[in-house]
């Protein structure tokens, strides 16, 4: 066939005993997930060796069939890593590409493996477990990426350059306090996934269509096999719920959200007007036409798969928000939502970390940056509260006038005379020139969590130990 699908046994053949034609074209064309599902073989294989391991342990099927079943299986498994197998779209989706192999591989003992199953609960199963490896991925490429800021951190604890708040300068910090923002969100995404993963550890394998089932199985068995906590309690929300695949991508979604802020920051820092960064040549681009260019490519496309992988959150929310209990089709829609969100995080996260380490930080720029824009004028009013006992309100006001006398000179606060200062108010005196050089405003910021060089070093050694 053109799509690459082989003509063979269709699904309809397994379940069509009712059913007197094949179906259309276009019903064929519609239905099939084959084309996305078979990202599931693995864990499709793996969830039928537990179920047939069980069924024959129940005294459900023989021994000897169980052993067909698993040796068969193994084969497929070998078969699809191989490249050999070939999918029939045909056939639907994978549960019923491997199930209608094994039929040819071993004959009617093939017939007994869905005993006391369905694809309600197989599809959900499979879907679960990719979810669950997908998130124990994540969570350790978001600790390389924390890694990566540690670093930095450490390398630039000392490293000033202004906070903005407005994107306007607001006070000095340090480019190892600012890293150390990003280990905070990163690790409170990484916080998100392990919940996540917490939360889906239940296996959803034995609710069966919706009901359960009247043969004796016994779903603790299968749940310990296939490495969750405990079975699911309610078989209809078991094949109902695709909640697990809503948390991966709201964890995914807030995770994008903080790696596009990040994205957006690098954009910004690293124009020749802000000069904070330079981005390696292994993660930018040149221009075609104007060759003193050098792009942020990478930083870009992550800011922008945060627009796709935010879409998928909401193409799965809408998917699932009118369905009555229990299955519908609608739900094999949930697949290439997950899975494309999922590659698409792979890769922001996998750039980040990779411009993190490599890009250079322009430490003489970043510093110059720091002394401009007034932005020791906090530390000026808090040393005339300090120091001279004013309220903080008279100080504000005071400062404003030193701010507003320094634009018109067009000099930095730090140049004004003492004699210009004491104008403003006769209180100061020339020790205030202590607090107005960047160093010495980010060396006073001690507050716990702020950003004194002593007090970042603190917090790098708090995520070291627990990164
Ligand atoms: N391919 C289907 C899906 O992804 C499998 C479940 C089919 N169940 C059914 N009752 N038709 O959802």
């Amino acid at each position: 066939m053109a799509d690459g699908t082989k003509e063979a046994k269709s699904s309809n053949q397994m379940w069509g005993g009712r059913f007197a034609s094949g179906p259309a074209a276009i019903m064929e064309e519609i239905n099939a997930s084959i084309g996305f599902d078979k990202k599931l073989y693995a864990q499709d294989i793996r969830g039928s060796i537990a179920h047939a391991t069980m069924l024959a342990e129940k005294g459900i099927i023989s021994a000897e069939d169980k052993e067909k079943i698993v040796t068969g299986l193994n084969t497929i498994l070998s078969e699809i890593d191989a490249g050999t197998f070939e999918f029939s779209r045909k056939l639907e989706d994978i549960h019923m590409n491997i199930e209608a192999r094994l039929a040819t591989l071993i004959g009617p003992a093939a017939g007994r493996l869905h005993t006391a199953r369905s694809r309600n609960d197989q599809v959900a199963l499979d879907f679960r477990l990719w979810v669950k490896e997908e998130l124990v991925k994540t969570e350790a490429m978001l600790t390389g990426l924390i890694a990566a800021f540690l670093d930095r951190a450490e390398e630039h604890a000392e490293t000033v350059m202004p906070g903005f708040t407005h994107l306007q300068t607001a006070q000095p910090v340090t480019f190892g306090h600012h890293c150390m923002a990003y280990v905070e969100m990163f690790g409170r995404d990484r916080a998100r996934v392990r919940h996540a993963i917490d939360h889906m550890d239940e296996s959803p394998i034995g609710a069966a269509a919706l009901a359960g089932t009247g043969f004796p199985i016994d779903r603790h068995m299968t749940a310990k096999a296939l490495g969750f906590r405990e079975p699911t309690r309610n078989s209809i929300d078991t094949v109902s719920d695709r909640d697990f695949a809503l948390e991966f991508l709201s964890v995914a979604a807030i995770c994008a959200v903080h790696l596009s802020r990040l994205a957006e920051e690098i954009v910004i820092w690293s124009t020749p007007q802000f000069g904070f960064v330079r981005l390696s040549d292994a993660f930018s681009t040149g221009s075609s036409i104007m060759p003193q260019k050098k792009n942020p490519d990478a930083a870009e496309l992550v800011r922008a798969k945060t627009g796709r992988i935010n879409g998928s959150l909401v193409a799965l929310l809408t998917i699932m928000k009118g369905l009555p209990l229990a299955y519908s089709k609608d739900m094999q829609e949930d697949k290439e939502q997950v899975f494309d969100a999922a590659e698409n995080l792979e890769l922001a996260i996998a750039a980040m970390t990779g411009m993190m380490r490599d890009m250079t930080i322009r430490v003489d720029r970043m510093r110059a940056a720091a002394g401009s824009g007034y932005s020791t004028a906090t530390d000026l009013a808090d040393w005339l509260v300090r120091e001279a006992g004013l309220p903080f309100r008279d100080a504000h006001h005071a400062t404003g006038h030193a701010v507003a006398l320094a634009e018109q000179k067009s000099c930095e606060l730090a140049e004004l005379s003492l004699e210009e200062l004491q104008a403003i108010n006769p209180a100061i005196t020339a020790n205030v020139f202590d607090v107005l050089t960047v160093d010495a405003s980010v060396a006073s910021r001690t507050s716990f969590g702020g950003t004194a060089p002593a007090e970042v070093k603190k917090q790098i050694a708090y995520w070291r130990a627990r990164n």
